[in-house]
């Protein structure tokens, strides 16, 4: 079994799960840690049982014993970040957004295409037990085409300036941050709209902290995806196809729910708790590609990650939606 030295990139709230996800699987090493504050990675790496620990990115990124970095800044840097991986040989997977926009995206694309590197972005939904059965019965067909699709993600984030959540100058805003998850079920189970209506209410900052997209195609389908960082709407999607309903609950702190109604039959409920560190899939998925000697995931493809963008440009477009200086 091949082993991959890991790096984390930005230990902050994110990573301090995947680092636990890392430790679930034999064929990693959790190897490097670079913070732009060396105290904060040794502190990180300390806790987690890194081997090395750096207090600037460029030196993680320069480690020539690192395989792979995992990338957890804000959404802001994550095209220099990747850029900075990259360029120095690493494979990369990358937190959503991907990037703060379509061409920062296309870019790291060609960069990780034109070194033969792996690149993947960190889309956790589809790697859940959950998602991956709602994908198996609407992949099947066995409840006919998916007609419609209501997704919706909320939470109180209390409002504060500074905050990722707020703070346009690191990619605040709820639609990139939440609203990508509705916004991912509709494109992988419906494809890209022909229309797109979008309404969003502005924080202070600029940044949206509720948005409503209303996805539209030319056969008189429908999609609505909604984010908030004001109201406790939860997490879920549901699914209305043909001869049934899906719906997919994954709500915190209590666990996921898979509701299947298919048409004439009672609802089956299945309930699902993942370990604490849901993240494990997603990297054994980057080495499993390694392994493969593929550069991208089948389960996350870059062209998928170029569509989702542009949607979601898209969305911003029709919303009014503005990260100064990046569009
Ligand atoms: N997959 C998921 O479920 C999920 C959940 C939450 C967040 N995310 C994504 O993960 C990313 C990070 O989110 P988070 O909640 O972990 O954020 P966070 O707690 O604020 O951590 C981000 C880290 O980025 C580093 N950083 C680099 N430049 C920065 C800057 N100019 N300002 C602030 N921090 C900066 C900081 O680490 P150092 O200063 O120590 O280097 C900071 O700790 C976001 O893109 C977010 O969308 C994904």
């Amino acid at each position: 079994m091949k082993r991959y030295k890991w790096g984390i990139l930005a230990p902050g709230r994110i990573a301090e799960k995947f680092a636990e996800g890392l430790k679930l699987l034999p064929n990693a090493e959790l190897w490097a840690v670079g913070s732009r504050d060396l105290s904060r990675a040794t502190d990180f790496a300390g806790r987690h049982g890194f081997v090395r620990a750096y207090g600037c990115y460029g030196e993680l990124a320069a480690d020539s014993d690192l395989d792979v970095v995992y990338i957890a800044s804000p959404h802001s840097h994550h095209h220099e970040h990747t850029m900075l991986c990259l360029g120095h040989g690493k494979h990369v997977i990358c937190e959503k957004a991907f990037a703060l926009n379509l061409r920062e995206v296309d870019e790291m694309i060609a960069e990780a295409r034109s070194r033969g590197l792996l690149l993947m972005e960190a889309l956790w939904p589809p790697f859940q037990p959950s998602y991956r059965e709602a994908d198996a019965i609407i992949s099947s067909g066995r409840l006919g085409k998916v007609l419609s699709i209501a997704g919706r993600f909320g939470f109180n984030s209390p409002y504060s300036a500074e905050a990722r959540t707020y703070n346009l100058a690191l990619g605040g805003g709820s639609l990139l941050d939440i609203g990508i998850y509705p916004v991912m079920d509709i494109l992988r189970y419906m494809g890209i709209p022909d229309d797109i209506s979008a309404v969003a209410s502005f924080a202070p900052t600029g940044a949206d902290d509720s948005l409503l997209a209303v996805l539209g195609y030319a056969d008189g389908r429908r999609a609505t995806a909604y984010s908030s960082f004001i109201d406790e709407a939860g997490v879920g999607t549901t699914f209305i196809l043909e001869k049934g309903r899906i719906i997919l609950e994954r709500s915190r702190p209590g666990g996921q729910l898979l509701t299947v109604e298919a048409d004439g039959k009672e609802p089956a409920v299945s309930s699902f708790n993942p370990p604490a560190s849901g993240f494990a899939p997603e990297a054994a998925e980057v080495m499993k590609c390694l392994d493969a000697g593929a550069a991208e995931s089948s389960m996350i493809p870059l062209s998928f990650s170029h569509d989702l963008m542009q949607l979601l440009d898209r969305i911003r477009i029709a919303a009014g939606i503005i990260y100064p200086g990046r569009d």
